[in-house]
């Protein structure tokens, strides 16, 4: 069976478009055999905040960007509540193909939670946008991204908000920070005292990633 990795296809440069151009060619797992092309990160390649969600979703799978979809559309306005340009930050997604069932003879496509193998297959791409762009806060989105980084053991719901230490591992010789908070997605599907709750909690976290830079 080969190996379930991204690892052999992360090109020895390290630098963005490097790391896109050799990402649209990844087999490091089964994902991208059924999605339309690989998502990769996207923004300021030197931003002191860099943004991790889970996977492209079926807008992000089309066109090739991180977060424009729904999802995006409230991360969009949660970072204008909080008073962040979105230009000043690098964001990407801790998986970079969109995993799906097809419905109704394929013409509606139902996103898929990516399981532990390929989030960890993944996870070498994520590790190079670390050490390519450097952030000295890092936002985790949902409990996705915050378990490919921390360990399949982090619960969301027990550290939400809570400023986190990232492992050696992810950002040698760096000193970088994590902050983990609700997936905006997780928030659309909240009903609506509970969702005004988790939204306000989202922009807290986002304006608190800003202090934490210092
Ligand atoms: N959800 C994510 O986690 N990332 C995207 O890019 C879009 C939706
Ligand atoms: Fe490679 Fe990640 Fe796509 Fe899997 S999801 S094929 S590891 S880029």
């Amino acid at each position: 069976m080969p190996e379930t990795s991204a690892a052999e296809y992360v090109p020895a440069e390290l630098n963005i478009p490097a790391l896109r151009t050799a990402a649209g060619e990844c087999h490091g797992c089964v994902l991208y055999q059924h999605a339309q092309q690989t998502v990769f990160g996207a923004g300021d390649d030197a931003a002191g905040i860099m943004l991790v969600g889970e996977q492209p979703g079926d807008v992000e799978d089309r066109r090739g960007q991180p977060f424009v979809g729904p999802a995006g559309r409230i991360l969009d306005r949660a970072l204008g509540d909080a008073g962040i340009d979105r230009g000043t930050l690098y964001v990407t997604n801790a998986v970079k193909h969109f995993k799906f069932k097809a419905t109704d003879r394929g013409k509606r496509r139902i996103h898929q939670k990516p399981n532990r193998t390929e989030v960890v297959a993944c996870r070498p791409w994520l590790l190079a946008e670390l050490r390519t762009v450097e952030p000295d806060v890092v936002v985790l989105l949902g409990a996705t991204a915050a378990q490919s980084l921390l360990g399949n053991d982090f619960r969301l719901t027990q550290h939400r908000g809570e400023t986190l230490q990232l492992p050696p591992d992810t950002v040698p010789d760096h000193d970088a920070v994590a902050i983990a908070t609700a997936h905006p997605s997780s928030i659309l599907r909240l009903p609506s005292p509970d969702r005004d709750a988790a939204y306000r909690d989202l922009v807290t976290d986002l304006q608190r990633s800003v202090e934490l830079l210092g």
